[in-house]
């Protein structure tokens, strides 16, 4: 069934804003919403007609903001309410669509509906929450509680930290064994979901354009397909209510199985660094956190990777899904480690550049990954960041020693600069038409010329195959017919385009590749980081 979607979404291009450091205006050393309001101009100036801005609610801040105290308040070190309307205001004046990112699993021990679940007493939020019976009770299989923090005689269930404690939405089949495990028709459940479709209603109001909802597989308990179904339920009802009530809204989710996610109704699923092993083994070397087991990526001159491990779950989730919704493979964001920058020379950082950005589905481009911001290993974790706090260090705008990010002293800043003496800004590049910001302007520019290149154009892919490191894909619009080849590795590669007789060809971009052309078969030459896009034309 094909559900209506926002009039915005076709061939949008998101940019990901980690509030805390990308701009602060009032020299507190964090950044802030006016901070964001002030670079808008630049956002839009990428090409960019979407913003997804991570947590900015009240929150100790145990997990950077993931961990809510309050979810209709904005947490005072980045403004107010009223600092958020203004946002949604002037982003919409300028063509920006803006989403927020909804906590929906689970919120800080600190809020009062946790305060109070945690009570002896009974009452109205006992339920909200995924309590044992017991303290001395171990919950179940695969599951694990937090036993000894509350007064109540009960362990509970976390989501993430500690300090998350699950949300109760029940679970798919409880477990007789367990009699706290309640079905999602029970009035705890049903009670939590309609505290999520209020908040969600209270931000729409003020003028938001949607959410990225955080760890989106999480809310219902349980395993395998009745899991899902239990999740299809609770977000396709949330999508029938979008579709009715806020047609213009998106629904993007952290889940990174996109047939799961789409079918249950999200307009857009992340195809991320979890869940299936595609994303990492395009972009993540090894060494690096949960990389694909023994591999290497794609994406690296060394040339080891085996672009089949992507090709193969991709191609059978695109066919599943493009139909529905859109698969968003971005950039990077705010937990991968390392940065797309990482250990890729200028040159190879572009061949990957040039796949995101002529893949269907929607871009997103995190911050900072459009000039080539690196990760600075070795920090001490800030606000449960671990190893992902050095993906999240201040935006880099200028040259100057504090980076154009804030007044403040550097060493009140949220994080320190990256103190690389190459680190890239944002002013350099702009002044270098040779830089990798206007190569990914160029490439959002050439996205939104070329239908086929675009969101709904189609996808096949030509070449893909083990130990060899190119990949080739089609995208087609009409009678647009545009083909992609890349060569990541540092061999040299070609191919054969077979076309019809008469057929003209067109490159688009190129680079370290050459292409000639006779009797309509054209001959991809690719040196190495080499890639072509070219244009087919019929001869007809
Ligand atoms: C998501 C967020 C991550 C957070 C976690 C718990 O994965 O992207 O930053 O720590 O959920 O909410
Ligand atoms: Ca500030």
């Amino acid at each position: 069934m094909k559900r209506p979607q926002p009039s915005w979404l076709r061939n949008s291009i998101f940019y990901e804003i980690y509030p805390q450091s990308f701009r602060d205006t009032n020299g507190d050393g964090i950044g802030d919403l006016p901070g964001i309001v002030e670079k808008l101009d630049y956002v839009r100036s990428l090409g960019c007609n979407a913003i997804w801005l991570n947590p900015c609610f009240e929150s100790p801040f145990g997990d950077a903001g993931y961990d809510v105290s309050d979810f209709r308040k904005v947490a005072p070190r980045y403004g107010t309410n009223e600092d958020l309307r203004h946002l949604f205001e002037e982003a919409h004046a300028k063509g920006l669509r803006v989403i927020l990112d909804l906590v929906a699993g689970h919120t800080s021990v600190e809020h009062p509906w946790f305060k109070e679940s945690s009570r002896h007493e009974r009452n109205p939020y006992s339920d909200y929450y995924i309590w044992t019976s017991s303290v001395w009770e171990a919950p179940a299989e695969e599951m694990f509680a937090i036993r000894g923090s509350a007064e109540r005689n009960a362990g509970f269930v976390p989501n993430f930290f500690h300090f998350q404690p699950a949300l109760n939405y029940g679970f798919a089949e409880p477990d007789p064994k367990f009699p706290w495990q309640q079905p999602p028709s029970a009035a705890g459940p049903r009670a939590v979901k309609q505290e999520l479709l209020d908040i969600m209603r209270f931000w729409l109001d003020l003028g938001c354009d949607g959410f990225r909802v955080d760890m989106a597989e999480s809310l219902v308990k349980g395993k395998g397909q009745a899991k899902i179904d239990a999740m299809v339920a609770i977000w396709s009802e949330v999508r029938d209510w979008f579709d009715r009530d806020w047609p213009e809204a998106v629904l993007i989710s952290e889940w990174s199985k996109p047939q799961a996610a789409i079918w249950a109704g999200f307009h857009v699923d992340f195809l991320i660094h979890f869940g299936q092993p595609a994303y990492n083994s395009l972009f993540r070397a090894q060494g690096f956190g949960d990389v694909v087991p023994g591999g290497q990526s794609f994406f690296s001159s060394e040339g080891k990777g085996d672009i089949t491990i992507f090709s193969d779950y991709y191609d059978k989730a695109y066919a599943a899904t493009k139909d529905l919704g859109y698969i968003s493979i971005p950039t990077g964001n705010h937990d991968i480690v390392p940065r797309l920058a990482d250990a890729r020379t200028a040159e190879e950082l572009r061949v990957a550049m040039v796949f995101l950005f002529t893949m269907p589905g929607i871009p997103v481009i995190y911050q900072g990954d459009e000039i080539g911001m690196r990760h600075v290993p070795g920090l001490p974790s800030k606000e449960g960041g671990y190893e992902r706090t050095g993906s999240r260090t201040p935006m880099l705008w200028d040259a100057s020693p504090k980076a154009g990010f804030s007044g403040a002293d550097t060493a009140r800043f949220y994080l320190p600069l990256d103190p690389s003496v190459e680190r890239p800004n944002v002013q350099a590049q702009e002044s270098d038409s040779l830089s990798l910001l206007h190569f990914v302007r160029h490439l959002i520019a050439q996205r939104s010329k070329y239908p086929a290149l675009g969101s709904d154009g189609g996808y096949r892919t030509l070449h893909a195959k083990a130990g060899v490191n190119l990949l080739v894909y089609e995208r087609t619009q009409g009678e647009e017919r545009i083909i992609v080849a890349l060569n990541p590795s540092a061999e040299r590669i070609s191919y054969k385009i077979e076309a019809e007789t008469k057929a003209s060809f067109e490159v688009l971009l190129s680079q370290n590749s050459a292409f000639t052309s006779e009797n309509s078969v054209g001959l991809l030459c690719l040196n190495g980081a080499g890639y072509l896009v070219v244009k087919v034309s019929s001869g007809l």
